[in-house]
Order: structure tokens, then sequence, then C-alpha cells
């Protein structure tokens, strides 16, 4: 019984073609690039630019932007060429699958499992922030014993999760006017806010690094980077730009769920590029932009809040321009943890119906046709972390495991091109395999300059996970089962 076995890509992608469950080739790279900024775009660039400028980098946030986004450029060439490669419908978890063996899928869902829930949870978290912002109350309480509830976040977890059981779909049409909206605010904040920029609050642009404040100078708060190179717990300077970046990440996660969509894409070869990297481009120069904006018009240590963007320019007194901030993420958000909560319960569906997670999980409802059991599971997993954990300790497990899946894929390209020379490639990232060696150094990088607390929890995660898959996966799986009947079937006959 292997762990390396592998599903045939040639049986996958003949799967596509099977009469009744084709998907329809019909998307352009302008509807790919419309699909990634509704998905990129949400909590990372409306609240974690404010917290990030305001502990590690000051106004040098806009250089952890586009350090985040050239990790990402590259990493992004290895997803294209993955995706196209196996252009059928899901996520690393089915490339890896048809191509590197079961135990590399497993570990990649496993992985992005992690990714899509907690991702939709600190998304969920910065919705509130906006909703509560825009309403004018309180969307999370605090407990006497000094814990808080947010409820604003869980209550747009379980809405969401409501209408994904229902089968209810965002149409082409309002998901486009929704990203719309949400690139008009970006524009907006950036337009109207550059006439409230005082050049001093860019002064410095890189404040001097000073040692951690007492709360966060544990080893737990540090940098592994900043530990294993036995220097003492610090934020801004240079260090903070870095660290900033590996956080400021999250803001850009989501440009890798455009490569699932390869299978419904009218001519991948050309429209996967323009869709990754039109969307990645774009993002990152409004990001910079934005970044560059709020920090000229507010003192960076003053963008700590929940609803940085909206209150620099109450802090102007542009009350009203703030208000319609709120209203723009509010709306703008909301997408983005769709989309997540999506994924999570396709990726989860995916391995349950392989086998690796009891099958009872992947069982569809008789009447709304939706993957019912995982959606509610997904639904309350997301409501309660979302609603009862701080969302910076969220937000950074995000980051390494999203980072850890694009180092396997970067990985995955270079062996791919020795093991199946022979597949048919639309997109070919160019100077394997140094390109991709860089995109999985880059990627390992930004992962050391977590924290060390978030390292632990992530292998903490992950050791679950191989702890499962030899428990249970490893036997049950269809391949498994199929690998056994035809040993028995072999042995009848023999
Ligand atoms: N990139 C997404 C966001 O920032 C996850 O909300």
């Amino acid at each position: 019984m292997s762990i390396w076995r592998t599903k045939s890509i040639e049986q996958s992608i003949r799967d596509t073609d099977e009469p009744g469950h084709r998907l329809r080739k019909d998307l352009t790279g302008f509807d790919l690039i419309v699909f990634g900024i509704g998905v990129i775009i949400g909590t990372g660039i409306f609240v974690v630019t404010g917290r990030q400028a305001a502990v590690n980098a000051g106004p040098a946030i806009v250089v952890s932007f586009l350090i985040a986004g050239l990790v990402c450029a590259l990493a992004a060439m290895c997803y294209a060429e993955f995706a196209s490669t196996v252009p059928v419908a899901g996520s690393a978890y089915t490339f890896g699958y048809a191509s590197l063996g079961e135990f590399v899928a497993w570990i990649i869902g496993w992985d992005l499992v992690l990714e899509f829930t907690l991702a939709a949870s600190v998304v969920a978290v910065g919705w509130s922030g906006y909703a509560g912002d825009l309403l004018g109350v309180p969307t999370s309480l605090t407990l006497d014993n000094g814990y808080s509830v947010n409820f604003g976040a869980m209550f747009i977890v379980i809405l969401l999760g409501v209408l994904g059981l229902l089968g209810t779909k965002l149409s082409g049409r309002i998901s486009a006017v929704i990203v719309a909206i949400k690139v008009g605010i970006v524009l907006f904040i950036i337009v109207v806010g550059m006439f409230y920029v005082k050049t001093a609050n860019w002064v410095p642009f890189v404040p001097p690094a000073q040692p951690a404040p007492a709360e966060t100078d544990s080893i737990g708060h540090t940098p592994l980077t900043q530990v294993l190179l036995g220097l003492e717990p610090s934020q801004f300077g240079l260090w903070g730009v870095i660290a900033a970046a590996s956080v400021v990440f999250f803001s850009f996660i989501g440009f890798d769920i455009v490569a699932t969509t390869a299978e419904e894409t009218k001519n991948p070869k050309r429209d996967m590029p323009i869709g990754i990297f039109g969307s990645l481009i774009i993002v990152t120069v409004l990001y910079m932009a934005v970044a560059a904006v709020v920090t000229g018009m507010r003192p960076y240590s003053e963008l700590n809040s929940d609803a940085p963007l909206a209150e620099a320019f109450r802090a102007v007194g542009a009350d009203w321009a703030g208000t319609l901030i709120s209203l723009g993420g509010v709306i703008g958000i909301t997408t983005v943890i769709l989309v997540l909560m999506m994924g999570q319960s396709r990726v989860a569906f995916a391995m349950s119906r392989d086998g690796l997670l009891p099958r009872g999980l992947s069982k569809t409802h008789p009447r709304f046709g939706t993957p019912y059991i995982m959606t509610i599971i997904t639904t309350v997993a997301v409501a309660v972390l979302a609603g009862f954990v701080p969302i910076a300790a969220l937000e950074e497990m995000v980051n390494i495991g999203t980072l850890f899946a694009f180092v396997v894929v970067s990985i995955g390209v270079i062996v791919l091109r020795r093991t199946r020379p022979d597949l048919p490639r639309s997109f070919r990232a160019p100077f394997v395999p140094v390109l991709p060696i860089i995109a999985a150094l880059a990627c390992v990088w930004l992962m050391l300059n977590l924290t060390v607390d978030t390292w632990i929890r992530f292998i903490v995660w992950m050791a679950i996970g191989v702890v499962v898959y030899f428990a249970y996966g490893r036997r049950k799986s269809l391949l498994a089962q199929a690998d056994q009947k035809s040993t028995t079937d072999g042995a009848g006959t023999a």
C-alpha cells in the first residue's frame, strides 16, 4: 500500500469530459481578474495594514506589501503551471493527488483546510469591525473574565453558511457589482485620502528598531528568525518590515483560488496567467497606494484599530467618508468570506469523496444538492473560531499554512517536469528549476519570519494530520481499497 499512489492525471482529465459532468469552458482572462479581485481584497488591506503599520513597519508597510507581492508573483508562476498541467476543477489538493501521490495530497488538503477555515474566520472578524463602525454599535462583547465574544463575526458566518447550505450562488453579475464597489472604495480611499496626507507622518519612513513591548517580548511572540539568530525580540527597523511582510501576505491570499478554475477557462494557456498575474498586479498597486495614503493621513502608531481605514478619515474630520468606507468594506468583504467558506467545504468534500476522510461527510443534500454535512461542520468551526479566538493569533496561522502550500506546489512543479515531462502544459513557468526553487525559498523565508507560537501551532496541526492519515486515510482511501481489491482478485486467480 504505497503512500505515493496517484490518481492518474489522464483519468482525472478524462473525467472532466464525461457527459453530464462537463463544466462549461467560458471564463475569459477578464472574468478571472474580476473573480481574483473579488476573493483577494478583504480584511487584509482593510484591517491588517493598520495593525502592522502600528506595531512592526510604520510607513514602510508600503515596502512590506511590495515584498509580499513579489513572493506571491513567484509562487503564482508555479501555481499557474501546476493548474494548467492538471486542468481539473479543484485546488492544490486535486493537483497534488494526480501528480505527487496520496500522502502529499493529504498533507496539502489538511493544510488547505487550515488555511480556508482560519482565513474565513479572520475575514469575518474584519467584517465585524467595519459593521460595528458603520452601525455605530459594538459588534463584540468583552466578558468579565476578560474573554471576548465577537457576535458580529458569528452572525455573518452563520448567515453565509445557511445561504451556502441552500445552494445560493452569487451570480456573475452580482459578484461583478460587488467587486466594482470594492475597487471603487479602495480608489476612493486613495484619491480622497491624498488630500489629507501630511508628509511629516511619513518620517521616519522606517522607524528605528526598538525592543518589543513587555506584553509581546516573550519567545512565543518573537519571529522565529530573530530567535534562531539570537537577536533580542524587537519591533520596527528592517526586521520589522520583513515581519510585517509575512503578516500582510494575508492580503494576497486568494489568487491561488483563481488557479482552481482552470477547467472552466476558455483558453487556460493565455487566460490563466492573465487572471493570476492581472489580479496580483492590480491588488499590489492598490495595496501599496492605500498603505502610503493611510500612513500619511495619521501617525502610524494610531492605526491599530478595528476599522483603521474608516477611522483614518474620521480622525481628519471626514466622517462621511468614514461611513462610506465602512459600507464598502461590509459589502466587499462579504464575498471573501463566502468564497473561502465554499473553498473549505469543497476541499474537505473532495477529500471525503476520495475516502481520505469518512465518506459519509461528502453526502449531498437530497433537495439542495449541496455538500450539507461539510457545510454545517465548516460553518460551526468558522463561527466558533471567529467568535472566540483573537484575530492576530489566527491570521499568522493562515499565512504559515498558505505559504507551506506554495512551497509544496513550487517543488511539485520541478518534480512533475522530471517524472512526467510528456504531459501537455498549457502554461510553463520560466527558468525551471531556478524559479520554483527561488519561489520555495522566498516562501520559507516569510514563514521563518512568523512567530514561534505560530510555528508550534502549525507543527501540531500538521502532526495531527499525519496521524489521521496513517490511522485512517491510508487504509480507507478509494485508491487503497482498489489496490486491495486487485491484490485479492489477483491472489484468487493465481
Ligand atoms: N486576501 C483576503 C483578505 O485580505 C483573504 O481578506
